[in-house]
């Protein structure tokens, strides 16, 4: 591990003096002194207090800030602006690197799946996450289940009811429908819920073995809803208060680290947090439209819809949901 990394593990506890530091990390006092400027030229104001070195209070949202007590082993790098996190976390790969968030306060070329755009201005969380699984290429849409579900988690910590729909996008329920918005229009997409986060995964590898993968999470953190498209909403909106970006984002990469380190437990959490499970649908997929009821996913993604007649595997596509399940 780098010294900077450490040294913000080691802080994380609260303020060490120089040669405790230099004693745990087994570095010299120098190489100490090194890494706290570097922590302070990242705007990670390290304070130095008559008990050692201590951490600041509000520890920023940037590179050593989203490091600071992050119990996931990514490194982070962040960018002020960015065309796009998905294509700067595709660069590093090329360049052999893993285990890497890229992050950015705003993206000025974000996509979306199906080659659409995605619009992230400042305020948003905007992250990729590069790492390079053990496992065979047919089985990565489990890990982008994984992000969905992490997603939802870090909303729902953040005081938000978020919802998955299949496949990876993340709402909110009807009940906060109009939000932030306050001139009384709904914007609603479908089924009532309001699009909070999505989710595009890329890949590269030879069929037995990923070589790497990508996972880019947008969500709508500090977003005002007049800049967004119609059907979603952002967490400041539902909440009526900013979200503490820093935390969310932490939170979502630790689940994606702990969910993809035990994949059985995909599956059943996807299916916990699920909106689509029980809800009339239509996907519209590459070989044509499927309609009927969602009733289960199976591994390693495919939603399994009931038309009727049969029971039909839909791996791919994009869903409506008609009636939700409680209806
Ligand atoms: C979708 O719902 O269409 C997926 C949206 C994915 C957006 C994220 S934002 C971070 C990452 N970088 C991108 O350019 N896209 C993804």
């Amino acid at each position: 591990m780098d010294t900077r990394r450490a040294l913000l593990d080691a802080l994380t506890d609260g303020p060490v003096s120089g040669p405790e530091l230099a004693a745990e990390l087994g570095v010299s006092r120098a190489a100490v002194w090194k890494a706290v400027e570097t922590l302070r030229d990242e705007g990670f104001a390290v304070e130095s207090t008559g008990d050692g070195y201590a951490p600041p209070t509000e520890p920023p949202y940037g590179a050593a800030g989203i490091e600071f007590g992050l119990n996931a082993p990514y490194t982070v790098e962040y960018h002020e602006a960015l065309g796009s996190t998905n294509d700067r976390a595709r660069e590093l790969a090329a360049s052999g690197e893993s285990s890497v968030a890229v992050v950015a306060d705003e993206q000025t070329g974000g996509r979306g799946r199906l080659e659409r755009e995605w619009t992230a201005p400042s305020g948003g969380v905007w992250v990729s996450v590069l790492t390079s699984p053990a496992i065979p290429t047919s089985h990565a849409p489990v890990c982008t289940l994984a992000a969905s579900v992490a997603t939802t988690d870090a909303c729902r910590e953040a005081g938000v009811d978020a919802g998955i729909k299949w496949p990876n996008d993340v709402l909110v329920g009807r009940e906060a429908r109009d939000a932030g918005r306050g001139d009384g229009e709904p914007r609603t997409n479908e089924r009532g819920g309001q699009k909070l986060a999505g989710i595009l995964t890329e890949m590269e590898g030879e069929a037995d073995r990923v070589s790497w993968l990508v996972v880019g999470v947008g969500i709508n953190a500090n977003v005002d809803v007049g800049v967004l498209p119609d059907g979603a909403t952002s967490l400041s909106a539902v909440r009526g208060e900013p979200v503490d970006r820093r935390r969310l984002l932490q939170r979502l990469l630790e689940r994606y680290h702990e969910l993809t380190a035990m994949p059985d437990r995909i599956l059943p959490a996807w299916r916990e947090r699920a909106e689509t499970l029980g809800a009339s649908v239509r996907v519209d997929t590459p070989d044509g439209e499927v309609c009927g009821t969602a009733v289960d996913i199976e591994f390693p993604g495919q939603l399994v819809v009931d038309t009727g007649d049969e029971c039909v595997r839909v791996h791919a596509g994009d869903c409506e949901h008609l009636r939700p399940a409680t209806e």
